[in-house]
């Protein structure tokens, strides 16, 4: 790549090699997106031609009950049969599909797709044999070991709807999540490692079943082999079950209809309790095998590594379905990066030869702080092309990442996306130029706008909210069991105009640069959680009778929780009480959620109606101007 300042283009831009040129999918962007904005229904039903179907579509978008839209109506598929069986017909079959490395690096474990195919068919003929059924749901609470992989195949080759829920998330979380989705089934683990230390994960399933009626198998997969407790009737090792006749290397795939639901995953909103998005079988399908192979420029001979935990949607959609589809290798580690030393990615990449590595700005902001010797101690030319994805990348970890990761060969694809769209939505593909901090495009077949309060376009430069024009495949269907917040939430600001609950600008090339959230959401190290939920979390314990969350500017974390808290009368603050409330939200939510800092307050600012103005709290914090308080209470 070379970097230049062009009399075109605004700013600083990252111009492609012509080798990056020459190995490109998409050699001519410029062809495909005017393709795909002439004709949207027929460049995706080109994509989806390339797939395999038991019936082919009727019609590729159905648009007639809107936002309602449906994609490939009429078409019968499974994608787990294009994820593995279509692969088991070719040479792939014999091809790496996973490979696996432990946190302590003393263990490996390697699957071909045929390997993949028989743990998947074991894990669905034990699921079914729990007697679960198409539609029913599965919640699955793990590490990152490889059975979270083949649990999410199994529920989706019976065509059962699987809910994960991140192994980093604690009772409260799991229970709501479990509660709202009626599962039946939840598949675990004993524990999971991280930095280290047994992370409870059974245990945490106990407490979280005790409130929950629906639940009425546990399937456990031993990972520490640390003691748990076992519940006779109630829960099963999993091992132990594999041994059983039941669990047999052949099951049928269920045939679904494209519009099945797939999973649903449960995300923060901008009010309230977490919603769960519902994906479905034939669009996502369609959608996530697109984009990876466009934007990751996917090949026989690369080595995927999407350095993400598979309970987020990045993990759904890019460490499970989209590889998969592209009968891509993937690498998966169980571990983080700086345990036990600040290396370990960097030394994954070298030992397994990865050639395209996905990952997010707190990622690359943490490392950075330990410096370039760490990855100057390893070999990593065999990589060709990076990823960001889950906030914006400052300029300068762009350039860390670019020049002391990618030796300033690779092409960084930052990817801008959300749970709710399933897929890339605004991202580059190898050969565009590029501008460090900025997405660039939206994806072919999309649009992007972005809008003042009125709903007319700002002009560009100015920021305004980011809305979506056009339907996508992986788009979201629904809100699970809530299709009129579905409509409330995502549709109803600007009719006829997704909206994405983000920021932006957009500069004179047309080229997106997301600035943030504009609703109650905080994202801490890329990972999205609700000021509602940290807010419960903190009502729950004794001393509190009110409490607001806001997020700060972090250095590292990109945004850190920052809570404000009411005492009940008999309560005084002090810094022992502060630090035991930062615990407490951590036990009930998980460490990720646990705030950076505690203030004690005697009074909340508050609309007249009685809504706590964050907005005023976030000002303040930062000594900002406060805006509008019109509306705030005496
Ligand atoms: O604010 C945007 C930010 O993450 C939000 C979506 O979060 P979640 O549903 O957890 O999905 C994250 C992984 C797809 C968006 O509304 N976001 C995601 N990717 C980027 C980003 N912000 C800037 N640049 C990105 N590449």
């Amino acid at each position: 790549m070379s970097t230049t300042k062009t009399p075109e283009m605004e700013g600083e831009v990252y111009f492609p090699s012509p080798q990056v040129i020459e190995q490109a999918y998409v050699k001519d962007w410029e062809a495909l997106a005017k393709r795909a904005r002439n004709d949207l229904a027929g460049f995706w039903a080109e994509q989806a031609e390339e797939l395999e179907w038991v019936q082919k579509w009727d019609k590729v978008l159905d648009d007639s009950d809107k936002p309602f839209y449906k994609w490939f109506v009429g078409g019968k598929v499974n994608i787990t049969h294009n994820c593995i069986d279509r692969h088991l017909k070719t040479f792939r079959k014999n091809k790496l599909a996973l490979f696996w490395e432990s946190e302590d690096g003393k263990l490996e474990r390697t699957f071909s797709y045929f390997a993949v195919n028989r743990e998947v068919n074991r894990m669905a003929n034990i699921i079914k044999a729990m007697g679960i059924q198409k539609g029913d749901r599965v919640t699955i609470y793990m590490g990152r070991i490889p059975e979270i992989i083949f649990a999410m195949l199994a529920c989706a080759k019976i065509g059962a709807i699987h809910s994960v829920v991140f192994g980093g998330f604690s009772v409260d979380a799991l229970q709501g999540r479990i509660e709202d989705s009626l599962s039946k089934l939840v598949i675990t683990c004993d524990g999971s490692y991280q930095n280290g230390k047994i992370v409870e994960l059974k245990r945490t399933v106990d407490t979280a079943l005790k409130g929950c009626a629906s639940v009425e198998n546990v399937i456990v997969v031993k990972r520490t082999g640390h003691e748990v407790p076992m519940e006779a009737g109630r829960d099963h090792w999993y091992h132990d079950m594999c041994a059983l006749p039941i669990a047999n290397d052949k099951c049928a795939t269920e045939v679904m209809d494209t519009e099945d639901p797939l999973y649903i995953l449960y995300t923060s909103g901008s009010t309230g309790k977490p919603k769960a998005i519902v994906h479905t079988h034939g669009g996502y399908m369609v959608g996530t095998y697109t984009t990876l192979k466009y934007v990751f420029d996917l090949k026989d001979d690369d080595r995927w590594w999407c350095a993400a935990d598979p309970g987020w949607v990045t993990g759904h959609s890019y460490i499970v379905y989209g590889p998969l589809l592209n009968g891509a290798t993937s690498f998966m580690f169980e571990g983080g990066p700086s345990y036990p030393y600040p290396n370990r990615w960097w030394q994954c990449i070298e030992r397994f030869g990865i050639t395209v590595f996905y990952t997010a700005p707190t990622a690359i902001r943490g490392l950075m702080r330990f410096g370039e010797a760490w990855p100057n101690k390893h070999d990593l030319s065999s990589l060709r092309l990076l990823g960001s994805v889950g906030e914006p990348i400052n300029p300068e970890a762009w350039k860390w990442y670019y020049r002391v990761i990618g030796k300033e060969r690779c092409p960084i694809m930052d990817t801008w996306w959300q749970t709710e769209t399933g897929m890339f939505m605004i991202t580059p593909t190898p050969t565009v130029p590029l501008k460090p901090g900025s997405g660039t495009r939206p994806f072919f077949g999309q649009e992007a706008e972005i809008l003042n309060e009125e709903g007319r376009p700002v002009p560009d430069g100015e920021e305004g909210y980011l809305v979506l024009k056009n339907p996508w495949p992986a788009m979201l269907r629904t809100i699970y069991g809530d299709p009129q917040r579905y409509v409330q939430q995502y549709w109803s600001k600007y009719p006829g105009k997704y909206m994405t609950g983000d920021s932006a600008k957009r500069d004179k090339d047309g080229y997106f640069w997301i600035i943030g959230r504009v609703d109650d959401v905080i994202k801490v190290s890329g990972h999205r959680l609700g000021t509602a939920e940290v807010e419960s979390a903190l009502v729950s314990h004794p001393a509190v009778a009110e409490a607001a969350a806001i997020g700060l500017p972090h250095d590292i974390k990109g945004q850190a929780i920052h809570v404000f808290c009411l005492l009940r009368s008999g309560f005084t603050a002090s810094p022992e009480l502060a630090e035991e409330l930062r615990q407490h939200v951590a036990t009930h939510m998980g460490p990720i959620a646990r705030p950076e800092e505690v203030k004690f307050v005697d009074k909340l600012p508050k609309t007249r109606s009685g809504k706590i103005m964050r907005r005023v709290l976030k000002a303040r914090a930062q000594g900002l101007p406060e805006g509008d308080i019109s509306t705030l209470e005496e």
